[in-house]
């Protein structure tokens, strides 16, 4: 059976008030932490672009939409990258847009920016050729509604972009999120929270060690590479997204996005099939979680398998695959 994480009011009695206490709470977090920092490193989208660059050079004036671009990182980094496209992005809380004026004065990037939620008719009036939703949709009062609204402003063969959290990535964030809430509710109430979690980090160091024979090869490697990258990060003192399985030793923006969020979700492919169908899109391309890997089916499977549709091979997929990660999907109308 597949599983759905939400802390959502929204998801729980649908009414107009819930709506507005999530968003409220949603923003109110990020006006407090802004998401990631100025000195985080720009996020270009090659993995998303890549796959359509062909058909995009075809076009002219292309108009290029990010939504909850927060601090700018995914949209300063796609104008940088892309000067001859009109880059526009949209944001709920003023502190990040602030950061997000200064990342593109730094990077003399041209693009323009509006405060506003994008559960609201849009501030535009054009559609757009590709519009960008990176770790936002999960976070907003009520996805569905979004991707909604996201449709009439993308134009007809346009491509919408979309990160969503893995529950399979994110299920131990979660229940240490829950254990913190147990032991203290009050979502704002970092320091406390981060005393419980401080504690329960220093209880559990010790098993590390077990960790570490149980890990394979291939994953000690990665592991290596990203503490190294990691390390030189903070040495030249740039900040980055850390995961949640960082230990933080301080409370900060991405130590709050993880362990403190007012309203997110975490999804699996059932989910993601049904958000995606009901909010008319189909996938073009699935690029992480989920995506098809013919390594996991065994032989004796073949001949049922190729009678499936792409829904049921990339939920195999995420069955039968070790952890897990976060859902990045080139999506387009369906006609
Ligand atoms: C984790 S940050 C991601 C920022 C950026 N997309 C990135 O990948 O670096 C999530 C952002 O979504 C924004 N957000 C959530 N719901 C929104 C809504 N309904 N309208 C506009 N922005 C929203 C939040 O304000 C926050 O800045």
């Amino acid at each position: 059976m597949a599983s759905f994480y939400s802390n959502s009011k929204m998801d729980v009695d649908h009414s107009r008030s819930a709506r507005g206490a999530d968003e409220d709470a949603v923003r109110g977090m990020y006006e407090d932490a802004p998401y990631p920092d100025l000195g985080s490193d720009l996020k270009a989208l090659d993995l998303y672009l890549d796959p359509i660059r062909a058909d995009l050079s075809k076009r002219d004036g292309i108009k290029f939409l990010d939504v909850g671009c927060g601090t700018g990182h995914v949209l300063v980094g796609v104008a940088k990258s892309h000067p001859q496209w009109d880059c526009y992005g949209i944001d709920l809380s003023k502190a990040s847009l602030d950061v997000a004026a200064e990342l593109s004065k730094m990077h003399g990037a041209k693009v323009k920016i509006e405060r506003g939620s994008y559960l609201d008719p849009l501030p535009f009036d054009h559609q757009f050729d590709v519009i960008s939703a990176m770790g936002t949709i999960h976070h907003c009062a009520d996805p569905l509604a979004a991707m909604r609204n996201l449709r009439k402003h993308l134009r007809d063969d346009g491509y919408l972009l979309l990160h969503l959290y893995g529950l399979r990535c994110d299920r131990e964030k979660f229940d240490i999120k829950e254990a913190l809430s147990i032991l203290e509710p009050d979502l704002r109430a970092h320091q406390a929270r981060f005393n419980f979690y401080s504690g329960l980090m220093d209880h559990t160091r010790r098993r590390w060690a077990k960790r570490l024979a149980l890990t394979m090869p291939g994953d000690a490697i990665g592991a290596v590479r990203a503490a190294w990258r990691n390390f030189k990060r903070r040495r030249r003192n740039v900040s980055w997204s850390p995961s949640f399985r960082e230990r933080y030793d301080r409370i900060s923006a991405p130590w709050i996005d993880h362990f403190c969020h007012p309203c997110e979700r975490a999804y699996e492919v059932p989910q993601v099939q049904e958000l995606v169908e009901t909010s008319g899109f189909e996938v073009v391309r699935m690029l992480a979680q989920g995506r098809e890997n013919k390594k996991l089916i065994p032989r004796e499977w073949a001949d049922r398998y190729d009678e499936l549709d792409d829904w049921e091979k990339w939920r195999l997929s995420e069955l039968l695959a070790a952890g897990g990660g976060s859902f990045a999907m080139i999506l387009r109308k369906t006609r």
